[in-house]
């Protein structure tokens, strides 16, 4: 079944054509960097209008590019939440008309629920039951993931997510916006053990996060410094990527012990972090742990894994009706 993914739920419209959740045919996504960028984050109002300009562009390259026509598709999946509630209502609502004018079955999926899923659009799917970490720029949880829908979450963060942290410590830095890049480049220049920052939650049992108090650690850091932090812009970077990856690390590596799964994964924005991938594949050979992690143009946001996440409902018959409506928190499992 070839089926028709849209993900619109913060500043990135996409499209995307996947066979049977596995194999992708097109893969498009319309990047709004640039509009927020001057503004150091995304501005909600600006971003929905951006969807509305973008949608059917980039809908009708994913077909383009595929070669696909409409009367192949064999349902439409489409974020439904959480995310920005004017961002999501417009992928949304054209994919409820685009439905009802082919007459297909259409499905709404839970964004963190694709981020999993871009794991088996790879050449490394993760054999079940496994342990994933699921680290962007609005959410920083663990799971344990028993099928493709059957997903129960272990820990997640009690404030910032691991992502919100890097654009905010950036954002501070004066190095733009979204920060992650700009710090997994900039901190390969740095020494990551010349400033010492907070590891929150290390040593406790639970699997939740926190990353606002590292934040703060940050900050203080270069009010103490002053004018001369700027010197010292890479040696902080370095030693903020190193606070987070230590925490990420540690916490999904116990996480897979604990529910004696061999296979964990990283996804989402964050798990594109260089140093991560780098640490939990170092840590995990050392407890004879298997790592998968998504190549970096699926950890980002795109419509494949939102297509791949819909397939396994709508090929059990699952799927949304015209009066549902998305929604901006609260995931569904
Ligand atoms: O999954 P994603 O594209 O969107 C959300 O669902 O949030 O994640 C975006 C987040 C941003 O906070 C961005 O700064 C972060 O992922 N990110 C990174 C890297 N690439 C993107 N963080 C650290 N290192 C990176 N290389
Ligand atoms: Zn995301």
């Amino acid at each position: 079944m070839i089926v028709l993914g849209i993900e619109s739920s913060c500043d990135e419209t996409a499209a995307a054509l996947v066979v049977n959740g596995s194999r992708i045919l097109s893969s498009e996504v319309a990047s709004q960097i640039a509009v927020h960028h001057r503004y150091g984050g995304v501005v909600p109002e600006l971003a929905s209008r951006k969807h509305m300009e973008a949608i059917v562009p980039v809908v009708k390259a994913a077909f383009k590019t595929s070669g696909v026509r409409y009367g192949e598709i064999g349902g439409i999946a489409v974020t439904q939440g959480p995310g920005l509630t004017g961002s999501l209502l417009v992928g949304f609502s054209f994919v409820k008309s685009f439905a009802f004018a082919l007459n297909l079955p259409m499905v709404g999926v839970n964004h963190l629920e694709g981020h999993i899923n871009s794991l088996f659009l790879g050449t490394n799917p993760p054999p079940f039951p496994f342990v994933a970490l699921l680290a962007s720029g609005g959410h920083t949880s663990i799971y344990h993931v028993r099928s493709y829908t059957e997903i129960t979450q272990m820990g997640q963060t009690r404030d910032d997510a691991a992502g919100e942290a890097f654009d905010k410590v950036a954002k501070m830095l004066g190095l733009g916006y979204p920060g992650g890049v700009v710090i997994d480049r900039l901190a390969r220049t740095g020494d990551p053990g010349r400033i010492v920052f907070p590891r929150t939650f290390l040593d406790k049992s639970t699997f939740d996060f926190s990353f606002s108090g590292l934040k703060t650690a940050v900050k203080r850091h270069v009010q103490k410094t002053g004018n001369k932090y700027e010197d010292q812009i890479p040696d902080i970077v370095a030693g903020f990527q190193e606070s987070v990856v230590d925490v990420l690390s540690y916490k999904v590596i116990r996480a897979a012990k604990e529910m004696r799964c061999d296979h964990l994964a990283l996804v989402g924005g964050v798990a594109a972090n260089s140093r991560l991938r780098e640490r939990v594949e170092q840590d995990a050979a050392l407890q004879g742990l298997q790592v998968h992690i998504p190549s970096l143009d699926l950890c980002g946001d795109n419509a494949a894994m939102i297509a791949a996440a819909g397939y396994h409902y709508l090929i059990d018959g699952n799927q949304s009706d015209m009066t549902e409506d998305v929604y901006s928190r609260l995931p569904r499992f």
